[in-house]
């Protein structure tokens, strides 16, 4: 019979310092009030001290979605590590993790797609337990915002968005008759690329980063957010409903919907022009921000703890970022 894959279980963390707007609003210009407003945002966590890198934050979120798995370490024979925020310019992140975890010489693939990063890592490790080429594939999606970000009115409309986390998950193959990653989608379109990004170092300048780079600021994402906004709405409703055509299903199959949280009013909009229903929506931007690579395994590893999700759910996942980049993809649990 031809192999499956399905998500076997999920972990996920969150340093535990916590900046609240109205911490931000003692560094810079802004408000509770503006921030929650225009992006449901409350807090976020930020780490702790120096030296904590995306590898650190995937740690005990790895080890939580093995134990929920029932594996053991040693069981992992791949590692994908979705992040933009690797704890050094290179190597990836992923190699750290691994090494974290005493896999030497497992391999470990850094995916560099921001937001979209968790659910194109989901395609490849789908393909790569259908292909028989892995047999249990940790994903692992972290960010540490924190330490790239203007905290300063010039960077405040990117500043207050994002916060620090992980999420991990193990695929591996399918049991059950049902389970199963269904259905994933991946599009990309760089004529967005320079609406969302860090510029700065550059290696297609020479030098890489100047002085002028670092007063202007050129090393701290920009956005233009307006653009993004009418992109995230546009496309993250178009990809969901492609996935669950693809997958043979209605919007009232799904049982959850776990979208990318970049900002409330995005996961609202998307919501209401799928036309599913407000409980059935997970949002934990409130909490943690825009944590990028980490907000779906966060949302799946939250979901399934309180209970919201379990054997049989059918979940629902789209996600919208940096590149352009964006994904959907239906899971049966
Ligand atoms: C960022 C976002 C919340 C801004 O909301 P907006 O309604 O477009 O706000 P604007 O950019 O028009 O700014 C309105 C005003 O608020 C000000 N402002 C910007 N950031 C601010 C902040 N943190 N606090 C207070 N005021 C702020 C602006 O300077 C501007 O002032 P002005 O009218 O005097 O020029 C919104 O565009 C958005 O959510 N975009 C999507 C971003 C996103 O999700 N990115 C990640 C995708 S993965």
């Amino acid at each position: 019979m031809a192999k499956r894959a399905a998500i076997l279980g999920s972990g996920h963390y969150l340093p535990s310092r916590v900046v609240t707007n109205d911490d931000l609003a003692a560094m810079f210009e802004t408000s509770d009030e503006w921030i929650v407003q225009r992006t449901g945002i409350k807090e976020r966590r930020f780490i702790e001290h120096d030296g904590i890198g995306a590898s650190d934050l995937a740690l005990p979120a790895a080890k939580m979605a093995l134990e929920q798995a029932g594996r053991e370490v040693r069981d992992v024979d791949a590692i994908i590590f979705a992040t933009l925020s690797p704890d050094v310019y290179f190597p990836g992140a992923g190699c750290y993790l691994g090494h974290k975890l005493g896999l030497g010489g497992v391999p470990a693939l850094d995916v560099r797609n921001q937001c979209s990063g968790f659910l194109y890592s989901l395609s490849v490790a789908d393909a790569w337990i259908r292909a028989g080429v892995y047999r249990n594939v940790l994903i692992a999606g972290a960010e540490v915002h924190s330490t790239g970000i203007e905290l300063t009115d010039r960077g405040r409309d990117v500043a207050v968005l994002f916060g620090d986390g992980a999420g991990c998950v193990l695929v591996g193959e399918a049991s059950g008759e049902s389970e199963g990653i269904k259905v994933v989608e991946l599009h990309a379109d760089g004529v967005g690329a320079e609406e969302l990004w860090v510029e700065a170092p550059a290696s297609r300048r020479i030098p890489r980063l100047t002085e002028a780079m670092l007063d202007e600021g050129r090393h701290y994402p920009q956005m233009n957010g307006r653009q993004v906004f009418r992109w995230a709405t546009e496309k993250m409703p178009e990809v969901a409903k492609s996935v669950l055509g693809k997958a043979g299903l209605g919007i009232e199959d799904v049982d959850l919907f776990i979208p990318h949280q970049a900002n409330m009013r995005i996961n609202q909009m998307v919501a209401a022009r799928l036309g599913i229903a407000e409980d059935k929506v997970v949002h934990n931007i409130q909490r943690y921000g825009n944590t990028t690579a980490a907000t779906i395994p966060i949302g799946i590893s939250e979901s399934w703890r309180e209970g919201k999700l379990g054997a049989g759910s059918r979940v629902l996942f789209s996600a919208f970022g940096a590149g352009f980049t964006w994904a959907g993809a239906v899971v049966e649990f």
